[in-house]
């Protein structure tokens, strides 16, 4: 007799600007695959970009978004040892980065874009495109790490070379620069915080920001933090673009480190500086499985907890969302199934 056909639900982006919730079959298991049983998922500024059409009109649709989750395997394919039922496990982001240097293959497979991602019940996945989840993270933080935590991770421990004594530089108090905070804090690195909030800047203390910068208040601010750091930042983790580039161009020391990850800001800077101080300018893609793990070693040594702002349910995704766009958040948003 045939087996029954399982189902899951899924939220589908069927055409950008409107999220469904449709029951799916769930598909064969391969040898090499895994279902997840999702319990938590969390935004990044990339769903809300891609949920509104502005990452790419070409994304093919429908596609379940979000590429950020946690859950709980429920069923293994034939040849998998990496995982048994009942372990606790995320997604990684790029699904075919596994490790070394990211190649194309690797960045077509961003979960919650090209490909389906996590806002589904149950999703199938590679086992080898899983990581195990810190012991002492509920599910509602392990699904901020994939991509905002490993984004921090990658430009400061991985591309950068940060060390304690050193200072470490953050844009906004989002997803990636609070995450840049507590491990440069664990690290035992001096933070330097910007934000447009005097209240966002007085909860960064409270997680050991050393110096904070109202930065609407004070649209000069890379001045402001040369006064205190007379001879400019080790490393500044760069959310802004284009258009914060120019003054942390200006902030960072003479063979200091830049890593390049967001977008959020419009505006030009000028490259003579690059040379000019002598400055490594990396571009950061989230990172690769293998870093995804030496992160959590740290995550879990340090006990380091992920600062959650909101948590909604996930039939709530357009609101969160909106929430994200809003930028009233501190740290991640995230939604529970
Ligand atoms: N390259 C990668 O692999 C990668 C990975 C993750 C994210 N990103 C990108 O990095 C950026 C941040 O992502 P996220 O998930 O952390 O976003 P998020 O959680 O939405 O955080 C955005 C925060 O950035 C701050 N901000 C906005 N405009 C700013 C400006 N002009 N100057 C300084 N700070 C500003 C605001 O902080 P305040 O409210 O405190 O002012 C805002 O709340 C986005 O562009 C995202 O697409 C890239």
């Amino acid at each position: 007799m045939p087996s029954k056909t399982k189902t899951t639900t899924v939220f589908e982006l069927s055409q950008f600007g409107k999220i469904e919730k449709r029951e799916r079959n769930i598909p064969e298991l391969a040898a090499n695959e895994v279902v997840v049983k999702m319990h938590a998922a969390s935004l990044n500024y990339r769903d809300y970009l891609i949920t509104t059409g502005a990452y790419s009109k070409n994304l093919p649709l429908p596609v379940v978004p979000l590429s950020d989750g946690a859950g709980e395997v429920v069923e293994v394919g034939s040849s998998v040892t990496r995982f048994k039922k009942g372990d606790r496990v995320m997604p990684i982001f790029m699904q075919a980065w596994i490790s070394g240097r990211l190649n194309k293959d690797a960045a077509k497979s961003a979960l919650g874009g090209s490909i389906d991602g996590v806002l589904q019940n149950e999703g199938v996945f590679p086992a080898e495109s899983l990581v195990s989840i810190p012991s002492h993270l509920s599910f509602e933080e392990a699904a901020t790490l994939p991509c905002a935590a490993l984004t921090a991770w990658n430009a400061m421990f991985e591309h950068g070379c940060v060390q304690a004594g050193n200072t470490v530089l953050a844009l906004g108090t989002g997803g990636v620069s609070i995450f840049a905070l507590q491990l440069a804090k664990a690290a035992g690195a001096e933070v330097i915080i910007t934000s447009s909030s005097a209240e966002k800047l007085d909860r960064a203390k409270l997680l050991g920001a050393d110096f904070c910068v109202n930065y609407r208040d004070n649209p000069d601010w890379d001045k402001t933090i040369l006064q205190q750091y007379k001879d400019g930042v080790d490393h500044i983790i760069e959310v802004g673009g284009a258009g914060t580039l120019d003054r942390s161009l200006n902030t960072v020391r003479l063979g200091g480190h830049i890593s390049a990850i967001g977008l959020l800001a419009q505006g030009q800077f000028d490259a003579t500086k690059l040379l000019m101080k002598s400055i490594r300018l990396q571009g950061i893609f989230v990172g690769s499985r293998e870093m995804f793990q030496r992160m959590n070693r740290a995550i879990e040594f340090h006990k380091i907890k992920p600062v959650i702002d909101r948590v909604f349910s996930v039939d709530q995704v357009q609101e969160a969302l909106d929430t994200l766009k809003s930028g009233s958040h501190f740290g991640k948003i995230v939604l529970k199934f």
